[in-house]
């Protein structure tokens, strides 16, 4: 039996179901039931009638699929598969935000730990903060923990006072002006897509600026032939298998997250096999980080 083969007889045993996110293993995201950015994977794990989710993805992913779903088994192929940028915010300082400005909503990225989650009032990710932030009634905006994507949202809300914490994804962070400009001048003809999680002086450099999903979306309905892509490399699977005829170029420089690429097929067969990797949030934590996952959900559905 092939290693494929294995994870779906095992599926089948377990009544499991595989979603991926868009930067994991080409050869992962070719045997996920769901492949997305995070705000499709949070609104499907609320639907999902299997009883097991393995989550190819880092840590926060798993751990909001089982704040969402306390009564399922959620399987991490490798544990340690941790994003560093969740951890880039601490509860101290929301609690001396909190005091200092009175009406402030904590608009928390979806990628950081339940514990911040559980501090905050909304969760966002990038495909939707711009339109949660809009909706909030609120003057100030506490935004934890990415400041790129903070200031993105802040310059196209300039009506909000928009508090900024100093987290970062290396993985975007190191993409440079210096890199577009080299890929630009390679091919003159391409568009430039980013991420928000880009520092802000590469995205005034952008055609366009959007999540994973964002970016193969726009790709995909182009015109244009060519594209210089500045996000993590794995989305390169989707926009190729979407686009046959296209070219794709990397910005330049190693745009690979290595958490991210921890998930592999024998760690899936394995988790499956032996039910390892297994999320647990404890019940405060799940029911208090619930409402701002939730609060998401309904905001960015209106
Ligand atoms: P999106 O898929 O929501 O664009 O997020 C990118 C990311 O960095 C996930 O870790
Ligand atoms: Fe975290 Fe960046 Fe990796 Fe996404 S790409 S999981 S934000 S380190």
């Amino acid at each position: 039996m092939t290693l494929v083969e294995e994870i779906e007889k095992l599926k089948k045993e377990k009544n499991a179901v595989i979603l991926a996110h868009y930067y994991v293993n080409d050869d992962v995201q070719a045997i996920a039931d769901y492949i997305g950015d995070s705000y499709y994977l949070a609104k499907v794990a609320v639907d999902l009638k299997e009883s097991t989710i393995v989550f190819a993805g880092v840590s926060f992913m798993g751990e909001s699929a089982k704040i969402l779903n306390p009564d399922k088994t959620v399987l991490m192929p490798d544990i340690t598969a941790d994003c560093p940028m969740a951890h880039m915010a601490d509860v101290e300082r929301i609690r001396k935000v909190r005091e200092e400005y009175e009406d402030v909503a904590v608009a928390c990225y979806i990628n950081s730990t339940a514990e911040l989650k559980m501090h905050s009032d909304v969760c966002v990710t990038s495909a939707n903060a711009l339109k949660i932030v809009k909706e909030l009634p609120n003057k100030n905006i506490y935004f934890i923990p990415d400041e790129n994507l903070g200031r993105y949202i802040a310059e196209k809300v300039p009506e909000k006072n928009f508090i900024f914490n100093d987290g970062f994804c290396h993985v975007h962070k190191n993409i440079t002006t210096d890199m577009i400009k080299h890929a630009k001048k390679r091919h003159p003809e391409a568009e430039v897509l980013v991420h928000p999680e880009c520092t802000l002086d590469v995205l005034e450099m952008a055609d366009y600026i959007g999540s994973t999903s964002g970016i193969i979306e726009h790709a995909t309905s182009s015109d244009k032939k060519e594209f210089i892509i500045g996000t993590e490399l794995g989305v390169l699977y989707q926009l190729e298998q979407k686009n046959p005829d296209k070219l794709f170029y990397s910005a330049g420089g190693a745009q690979i997250c290595p958490n991210m690429k921890k998930v592999t097929l024998e760690k899936i067969r394995d988790c499956l096999r032996d039910g390892s990797g297994v999320v647990e949030v404890d019940d405060d934590k799940r029911e208090r980080s619930l409402k701002p996952l939730k609060k998401m959900l309904e905001l960015a559905a209106v």
